[in-house]
Order: structure tokens, then C-alpha cells, then sequence
């Protein structure tokens, strides 16, 4: 893979045209998303911001103009009015050159809008003449003109009784105690993963430090949290994190992830009372980051978005010069003690021709490649394999086994593989067996949603020209297909 000095990752972006030429390359790659927000060129990673304002949505993206490194990062904004259909509006937040409190990355964080200003909380990630990191919770204010103006101070800095690796403030209103919370992904001196808790009556002053989160029994999961975020959903509370560097069972190598616990929050006391364990927000490969939106008015609900990747690791295009894209809008809501994740139904929007199911000689459908497959399926084993060659071998393999009641996903059989180390297949248990899937496939992606929403497996995966087929290999199901229409506009807008 290329090799990036500091110069070149950390390079400020003076004029459009100078990525203009690595869009017109990227455009032309069999991999680019038709239905999925994408780098506009480089790399994209968290997603960001993510609210409701002036009658859209409005979501920003971490964005590396220069190609597949986490170098410089800037805020890129994209809006939609339907979560389904999106277009560019360029870049939002920019890194100050020089000494700027953000000189080395407006990093993530969330949006809160107030009457006509939306106002964005980020990090500034700083490294001074030593190169040592600075981290400092910045605010910017976006008036209906859609240009930020920075605060020229940050709203405070790195807290000295932990380590630099401070991040990712979310905003918290909280109308019934009549002030605001800034929670942010911490480090301690002993390297464990936490939250800190800042708060403060009014959104652009006198933010002062609360104190740090009780989690009592997650003391020692993971060395670092990012994108912490507590969220109220159902009459629950529930705490969003990734903790880093650690390794969990079934998850391969892999050593970041996205999770939640349920529980209850104690703003008072600072406690966050864990209902039960940890759980995977994702049972795929490739999800981390994930947003929800900031203002929803359904108490019932949340809508989550999360970056289709991970941190430490690379994806085939990589030789292209970009990478990552971000995953379909999914709806949360609560059943017993876990989240349930259901594609939005706006989604069915996107439904174009449904297909007529004619099997060729090895009983293999055609796949097309922006397409949704939906399967009812009677009790029983069950394989149904995805992106396989017209003979109905190799691709993805979707597969439950009703004696151990248990699904399990496995990439092996694609022929480009890539980050090995994190597994080839995943599993989840399902106590009442396999009933139904809902699958969208994108040209580079794929995501599962099991059992209206018991389970989502998301993935990217490369398939080659002869990787376009599927087939349902054992059990008994019905099955339907539709393509899908583009829904996110590829402009050249920075
Ligand atoms: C998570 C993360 C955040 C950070 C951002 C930088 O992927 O590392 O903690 O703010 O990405 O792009």
C-alpha cells in the first residue's frame, strides 16, 4: 500500500481543482456506491452533525480530500429531505492552518440546532510545534447562509487528568433540567476507555467539567471510547461507544467495535446503570462510528447512521485513492433489552423493477448489482449464498443451522479478500430461528437485516465481473428482488 509522509496527509486543501482530477479517476470505479454516501474523494470515515434543520437533514462526514489515509480532516456536508435521496454541499468545517486549535483536523462530533443556527461541536485535534496532540472541544455556528463561523476559543480543553486522547462531544439538551451535557470519549492515565461529562445552561458559554461517568462493571473495556453518546429511546437509556484495542469473542481479530449498553442515566449522580451486558451494535465487518440523529421527536425511536468501515485497517480501493462510504439510515427502537435496527422504511423508495426469479441451470439467480432481496423463509436449516459465479460457487454465504439456532455470515468464498485478520465469518445466535431477511446490495457493500431488525450483519465486499449471482442452496424460502434506483447524487462539489 502507498506510503503517505505527514506533509502529504496533513496537506490543506487550497482550491477544488486539485482533487478534481483524483474525482474524475475515482468516478470511474466499478465500486463506486449508487445508493450510499461516499468520500466525494479520499477517505470518509465517522459520521457527524447528524439533525434536522431548515426543513432537511443535514449530515457531515469525516473527509480526507487526498486520498485513503486518515490524514488532515474536514467536515464534508451532505443533506437529504427524505434520508433516501442525498446530494453534496461541499466542505463545512476546515482546519485552521498554523496554530489553529483544529491545525491538524476538525475531528467528529454532533450538531444541536437552535430558531435559525445549527450549532456544531467538534474536536480540534491540535498538535503543536512538537508534535505533541492538543485536543479541545470546539464550537462553530451555522447561520441559514449554510457557512460556519468558528468561535475563536475553544469551549475547553483536554482535561489534564487523562490522557490526550479526548473526543468526539456530543450535545445533549435537556429541556427538563433546563441545561446542556457535552459527553466525550476519554482515556485515563491507567488506559481505560471513558466518558467525560461537561455541562453548562447555554450552548456557546461557561461549560464546566461534571465529572466522569460511572459505568459500574465496565471499568476495563477497551483502552479508549470514541464516539460515546447516550441516547433515550423507548422509555430506556442507552449508552452508544467503541471501545478500542481489545479483542471480543466472535469478532476475530478484530480489536475496535461499536456497541451499547442498556441501562438507566442518573444525571445527578453522573451513573449510568447498566441493565445488562455489552452488545454489538453490528454483526458484520465493517461498521463503527455510529450517529444518531440529534432531535428527533418520536420518544419511540432513533435514527442511526454509522461509517461502512473500521479504523486500522484497509479496503481494496485503497489503491484507488479512496475509501469508505457510510451505511443505509436505520430506524432503533427497543424490544426486551436490545435494540432493534430496521431499514427506514422510506427505503422502499428506492424499489425500482422487481424481478422476475428465472434460475439457470445451477438453480442461480442473476444479482444485480443495486439490488434488495427480501426472503420469507420456513423453519429448517437455510443457506442462501450471495455474489456467487454463474456456477453458484464461492461469493457470500448466509447460513442458519436450526440445531444450534444460530446464523453465521461468512465472506470466504469472495475471490478479493481483504483484513482476513478481522475473521472470515460472524455468527449470532437466534433463539426463534430464521424466519425473514431484508438484504441490500450495493456495487462494494452489503447489509442483513435478520428477523425485522433481531440482528444486522454489514459488510463491504468487492465482487469481480463473474461474482453476480445468488442462490438459495438448502431450506425452503420465498424470495423476491427488486433493483434499486441511485439515490445519492455524485457531483464534484468541495
Ligand atoms: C473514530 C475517530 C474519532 C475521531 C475521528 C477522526 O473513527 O477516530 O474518534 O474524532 O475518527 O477522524
Amino acid at each position: 500500500m502507498r506510503e503517505w509522509t505527514r506533509e502529504e496527509k496533513y496537506r490543506y486543501l487550497k482550491d477544488p481543482q486539485e482533487v478534481k482530477e483524483l474525482y474524475d479517476r475515482i468516478s470511474r470505479s466499478r465500486y463506486r456506491q449508487t445508493f450510499h454516501n461516499q468520500a466525494v474523494t479520499g477517505l470518509m470515515n465517522d459520521p457527524n452533525g447528524f439533525v434536522w434543520f431548515d426543513n432537511r437533514w443535514h449530515l457531515f462526514y469525516q473527509w480526507c480530500p487526498w486520498g485513503a489515509v486518515h490524514g488532515l480532516k474536514y467536515w464534508y456536508h451532505i443533506v437529504s429531505k427524505d434520508l433516501v435521496t442525498w446530494k453534496n454541499l461541499g466542505v463545512c468545517l476546515l482546519p485552521d492552518e498554523a496554530d489553529g486549535y483544529d491545525n491538524k483536523g476538525a475531528y467528529s462530533g454532533s450538531a444541536m440546532p437552535i430558531g435559525d443556527k445549527m450549532y456544531l461541536y467538534y474536536t480540534g485535534n491540535h498538535r503543536d510545534e512538537d508534535y505533541v496532540r492538543h485536543a479541545y472541544t470546539c464550537l462553530a455556528r451555522l447561520g441559514p447562509d449554510g457557512w460556519p463561523e468558528k468561535y475563536p476559543l475553544p469551549l475547553f480543553g483536554a482535561h489534564p487528568d487523562y490522557t490526550e486522547h479526548q473526543r468526539d462531544p456530543k450535545i445533549i439538551a435537556r429541556p427538563d433540567r433546563d441545561c446542556y451535557y457535552i459527553i466525550i470519549g476519554a482515556q485515563s492515565k491507567d488506559k481505560r476507555g471513558v466518558v467525560l461529562v461537561y455541562q453548562s445552561d447555554d450552548l456557546q458559554h461557561g461549560w464546566t467539567f461534571a465529572g466522569e461517568l460511572k459505568v459500574p462493571g465496565f471499568e476495563h473495556l477497551g483502552d479508549m471510547w470514541e464516539c460515546p453518546s447516550i441516547e433515550h429511546i423507548g422509555g430506556h437509556d442507552v449508552l452508544m461507544f467503541c471501545p478500542q484495542h481489545i479483542t471480543l469473542p466472535g469478532r476475530g481479530g478484530s480489536r475496535n467495535h461499536n456497541g451499547y449498553i442498556m441501562g438507566s442515566m442518573d444525571w445527578d449522580t453522573l451513573t449510568f446503570t447498566p441493565d445488562g451486558q455489552f452488545h454489538v451494535l453490528d454483526f458484520g465487518f465493517d461498521s463503527y462510528a455510529a450517529a444518531c440523529a440529534n432531535n428527533i421527536e418520536d420518544v419511540d425511536k432513533a435514527i442511526l447512521i454509522a461509517w461502512m468501515g473500521l479504523p486500522d485497517v484497509s479496503y481494496p480501493t485503497d489503491f484507488e485513492d479512496w475509501s469508505g462510504c457510510l451505511t443505509l439510515p436505520r430506524e432503533l427502537t427497543v424490544r426486551g433489552r436490545r435494540l432493534i435496527q430496521r431499514p427506514l422504511p422510506e427505503l422502499k423508495k428506492l424499489r425500482d423493477e422487481k424481478l422476475e426469479l428465472k434460475a439457470n441451470d445451477a438453480g442461480c439467480f442473476t444479482l444485480p448489482e443495486a439490488c434488495e432481496v427480501e426472503l420469507d423463509i420456513r423453519p429448517g436449516d437455510c443457506e442462501l449464498d450471495l455474489f456467487t459465479d454463474v456456477h453458484g460457487e464461492g461469493g457470500v454465504s448466509i447460513s442458519y443451522d436450526d440445531g444450534e439456532k444460530e446464523i453465521t455470515i461468512d465472506r470466504s468464498g469472495m475471490e478479493i479478500q481483504f483484513n482476513e485478520s478481522e475473521g472470515l465469518s460472524r455468527k449470532r445466535p437466534l433463539e426463534n430461528g430464521l424466519s425473514h431477511l431484508r438484504i441490500f446490495v450495493d456495487r462494494s457493500s452489503v447489509e442483513i437485516f435478520v428477523n425485522d431488525g433481531d440482528a444486522v450483519f454489514t459488510s463491504r465486499v468487492f465482487p469481480t465481473d463473474d461474482e453476480h449471482y445468488m442462490r438459495v442452496k438448502t431450506g425452503d424460502a420465498f424470495t423476491r428482488i427488486w433493483t434499486l434506483k441511485p439515490a445519492v447524487k455524485e457531483q464534484f462539489l468541495i
